[in-house]
């Protein structure tokens, strides 16, 4: 039996990544990485930055070669087969593909050029996937003018012209308006209901719960915890109240004061004045309860809230510190002590 090309022949998982490892001079960005997706399904890659994200893309979209383990995509090899998985994988990376000079059409068309379409599938796919990515309005005009949740929709088209039966997206929401973001859940949800393996890397726990069957958290290199969104938000123990206190004296009391409400302790973050909780499914009943306790004692708050975990509450659970980056990049290292600080 021959196989044509692009038909799975390999009836292990579709994404298969064993004991990787890759250093960049004393960076380790990853310390033996291990993940595994069936074919159709989604794996959510949730880490702050610096964690090893687009490393691992990069290794299995072969851009880069691993110092050790193996990487395969549909049972082929990263390093030796490198070619054979170029031509079943589409990616949008963290930087875009688009070439700005040049229209949203134009881009297509040359990228339908580079996987050797015949002219008339190139048109058809261009034209099928500006109408699909809602860009053919604009699809006769330089890319450089489009807003940027148009250029990650068009980078998304872009990885798409050669069909491919397993896709990497690297952050494809970072830097996104909460509009365009949903607009970009929407066209992803899509695909994936078609059946396309997706490995999506991702900074937010809402965004991977959205998207992905399975999320794998990554921190410095390493792998500290699979699961679905559900079981990741069942360790950090559901909701959390949070409150900033007027007056920075009254800090110590209010944590004191709310400690009672949850099994965990709360997280009191002295700079911002900020004191997190975390109550389970209970948060409604919990917000009552805190101001009730708070006001008895005339602590004054501000923001008071119940927001789902972040992944900073994820990471709180899970490490005991917040979501830092590994080497400082100065996003992360904000992030990380804004512990649960977005409301
Ligand atoms: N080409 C490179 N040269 C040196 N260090 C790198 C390079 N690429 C990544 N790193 C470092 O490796 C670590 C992981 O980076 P990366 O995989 O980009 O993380 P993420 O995508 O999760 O933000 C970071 O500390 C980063 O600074
Ligand atoms: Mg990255």
């Amino acid at each position: 039996m021959t196989a044509t090309a692009g038909a799975p022949t390999w009836s292990g998982p579709a994404i298969l990544v064993e004991g990787v490892h890759k250093a960049f001079g004393e960076v380790q960005a990853l310390r033996g990485v291990d993940l595994a997706v069936e074919r159709g399904h989604v794996l959510g890659l949730l880490g702050p930055n610096g964690a090893g994200k687009t490393t691992a893309v990069k290794i299995l979209t072969t851009l880069i070669e691993p110092d050790r383990g193996r990487a395969l995509v549909e049972g082929r090899d990263v390093v030796r087969s490198a070619a054979a998985v170029r031509e079943i994988i589409g990616l949008a990376g963290q930087s875009t593909a688009i070439q700005e000079e040049l229209t949203g059409r134009e881009n297509l068309e040359i990228m339908g050029r580079l996987y050797h379409l015949d002219a008339k599938t190139r048109r058809r796919r261009s034209a099928e996937l500006l109408e699909r990515f809602e860009l053919a309005d604009a699809a006769d005009r330089p890319t450089k003018g489009y807003s940027g949740g148009m250029q990650r929709r068009l980078d998304l088209a872009l990885s798409l012209v050669s069909r491919p039966a397993v896709l990497f997206l690297d952050e494809p929401t970072s830097g996104l308006d909460p509009r365009s973001r949903i607009g970009m859940w929407e066209v992803i949800q899509e695909l994936v209901s078609a059946g396309t393996t997706l490995l999506l890397t991702t900074q937010y726990l809402e965004e991977a719960d959205e998207l992905a069957d399975e999320i794998v958290v990554v921190d410095r290199g390493r792998v500290i915890a699979a699961g679905t969104a559900q079981e990741l938000k069942n360790r950090v123990g559901g909701d959390v109240i949070e409150f900033a206190v007027v007056d920075p004296h009254h800090l110590a009391q209010a944590a004191e004061a709310v400690s009672a409400l949850s099994e965990h302790q709360p997280t009191v973050d002295a700079e911002a004045g900020r004191v997190a909780l975390r109550v389970g499914a209970s948060g409604s009943t919990s917000l009552v309860e805190t101001v009730r306790r708070l006001d008895s004692l005339g602590i004054r708050t501000e923001g008071l809230a119940v927001r789902r975990p972040s992944l900073d509450d994820v990471f709180l659970a899970l490490t005991g510190h917040g979501a830092e980056a590994g080497n400082g990049a100065g996003v992360a290292s904000r992030r990380g002590r804004n512990v649960g600080h977005r409301v």
